[in-house]
């Protein structure tokens, strides 16, 4: 079993194996939030509020509380008109695209081109040939480290990016060095943990060896922003195409590829209001125009003879198949919302409670926010990733989720080796979007405070040995070696204080949905979840040890 995919679930069947012994002391009653409403108000503070009622699905309970949405960076919410425009493909005229000559599919092709327009529009592009649709921003940056990395690159040439960037903007390249021969140069950190441009400036200018620069534009941990425009110009002296990440800019602020000069720009539709199974790449024209297709098939070519082919213009070139129309639809019926709103109006509002949350989260004592602080940067995003001294990410995460419905993301954010340049190996962090407000920030900080009081409380009640022994339990449930259950079990019993009945029964608890607080401690060392830790214990016991000894197999008694 993998331990990512682990969900704690209780059979109901298992509830009735717990004995009613009395429950251990612990502290209750941390559902009802104490919060304090702060009399600060923000300036725009009025965006937040009036286009909350668009997205229908941030109006609802989760988990016994009303739902604070704070997990944007990952995907965003969609508003009620890209919902209808993907209702109305479907209901209405859903046809391929570019093929048929009846009437759906006339009108389904008019909407497609009209999306792409809209977006080409949105990001200021010559032409709506430069937008190519693809799956996703991940998908974009492979299209463009196959069809112009394999033919550009060659042995000893420099590929240079920051080490925060996504693994979907590092991978792709680190495929594509392997199969010529050119290198990946990363740019550290500076003090204020921001990517260094001394050093991006000095590895382009001394060595003459980039072909191609590939950078996020703003930063999905760091919250921090890169000043493109510079970066392109530097690139551009020494002969070098420049790639730019834009997943977490284009959504939230003005983006103009002719201001910025850049070669190619990716985004992701889900994380700008749009659906799902489209993003989009925007190269230059005359860039595109020299790039052999990424994919083979329908849809990009002009004629196919058996033995070779010969392929369509841009963007046709690199839209083999057929394409998610419904979805590139959506996208632009999302760009439509966000233009109906003003992308500086988003941009400004959102500055405002970034600053907001970043003070807030300041409030709380041994937290480590990651990134520059507001007055260190041109601005930071409306997120914030943290960790608090001796609470694991996963744990507040998981807390918040069950006990306050508050959702934001643990985990590494698909930046490993960013973490590791911090020197840990996960964070927590909450990110905002146009339509949270204040008071939702406020509610986060309150429960957040909570949670972390909640599992302080929890440090330093078990032994070293204690933790030894579900240390060990979890290496033999990692080979899965009954045996060693079996002595596991005996032995964990002569640990009164981790005895693992009262550790069921804890979870067991009504006013406490969450489980295995008591086992911080151990989580810590493993840097697992508590959550996820206690999901193990009630996995072995439901499924391998409960059977084993029914069926006398054990040989420990119970
Ligand atoms: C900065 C950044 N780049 C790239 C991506 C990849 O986006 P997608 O998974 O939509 O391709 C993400 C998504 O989390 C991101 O935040």
């Amino acid at each position: 079993m993998e331990l990512e995919a682990m969900v704690l679930k209780f059979p109901l069947s298992f509830k009735r194996l717990i004995p009613k012994t009395p429950p251990s002391p612990i502290r209750l009653g941390f559902r009802k939030l104490s919060a304090s409403s702060s009399p600060t108000t923000l300036q725009s503070a009025l965006l937040g509020h009036s286009t909350r009622p668009d997205f229908p699905i941030l109006d609802q309970t989760v988990n016994t509380s009303k739902l604070v949405y704070l997990d944007n960076a990952a995907t965003s919410q969609k508003p009620t008109s890209v919902l209808n425009a993907l209702q109305t493909y479907y209901q209405t005229y859903n046809s391929n695209v570019h093929r048929g000559i009846h009437w759906l599919s006339a009108k389904a092709t008019d909407e497609y081109e009209l999306a792409r327009q809209k977006v080409a529009n949105f990001v200021n592009s010559t032409g709506s040939g430069e937008i190519v649709f693809t799956r996703n921003a991940t998908e974009a940056i492979n299209l463009v480290a196959y069809s112009w990395g394999l033919d550009n690159l060659r042995a000893g040439d420099e590929i240079v990016l920051t080490v925060a960037e996504h693994h979907s903007v590092i991978v792709p390249w680190q495929i594509v060095a392997q199969k010529t021969g050119s290198v990946l140069k990363f740019v550290s950190l500076t003090e204020k943990q921001m990517p260094n441009l001394e050093e991006l400036k000095e590895i382009l200018n001394s060595r003459q060896k980039t072909k191609l620069v590939v950078i996020h534009h703003v930063s999905n941990v760091l919250g921090s922003v890169l000043p493109v425009e510079e970066i392109v110009g530097w690139a551009h002296d020494v002969g070098a195409k420049v790639l730019v990440d834009a997943c977490q800019s284009v959504p939230h602020m003005e983006v103009d590829v002719k201001t910025l000069g850049v070669d190619f720009l990716v985004a992701s539709s889900h994380k700008m209001c749009g659906p799902t199974g489209v993003g989009f790449l925007y190269g230059k024209s005359e860039v595109l125009g020299s790039m052999r297709p990424f994919l083979g098939g329908g849809e990009m070519i002009v004629d196919v003879f058996l033995e070779h082919s010969t392929y369509a213009e841009p963007p046709s070139r690199f839209e083999a198949g057929t394409p998610a129309i419904g979805e590139a639809i959506g996208l632009g019926a999302a760009v439509d919302y966000l233009s109906g709103i003003g992308m500086k109006s988003i941009h400004k509002y959102e500055t405002e409670l970034a600053n907001y949350l970043y003070e807030s989260l300041c409030s709380i004592s041994k937290i480590e926010i990651y990134g520059p602080k507001p007055s260190e940067t041109l601005f930071r995003a409306a997120l914030c990733s943290f960790n608090v001294n001796n609470v694991h990410p996963t744990d507040i995460a998981t807390f918040l989720d069950q006990q306050y419905g508050v959702a934001i993301r643990s985990g590494h954010h698909c930046a490993q080796p960013l973490h590791r340049y911090l020197g840990v190996s996960s964070s927590a962090r909450a990110s905002l979007y146009f339509y949270n407000t204040k008071e939702d920030v406020d509610t986060f900080i309150a429960a957040l405070k909570e949670t972390i009081s909640f599992f302080t409380s929890f440090q330093g009640i078990f032994s070293e040995e204690a933790a030894a022994a579900v240390q060990s339990l979890l290496l033999v449930y990692a080979k899965d070696d009954l045996a060693s259950l079996c002595l596991w079990f005996d032995d964990i019993k002569k640990h009164k204080d981790m005895h693992w009945i009262d550790v069921l029964h804890l979870a067991d608890t009504p006013d406490l949905n969450i489980t295995g607080l008591m086992l911080n401690l151990i989580s810590n060392r493993m840097d697992l979840g508590v959550s996820r830790l206690l999901a193990i214990v009630v996995e072995l016991f439901v499924s391998k040890w409960i059977p084993m000894y029914q069926s006398g197999v054990a040989s420990c008694s119970g």
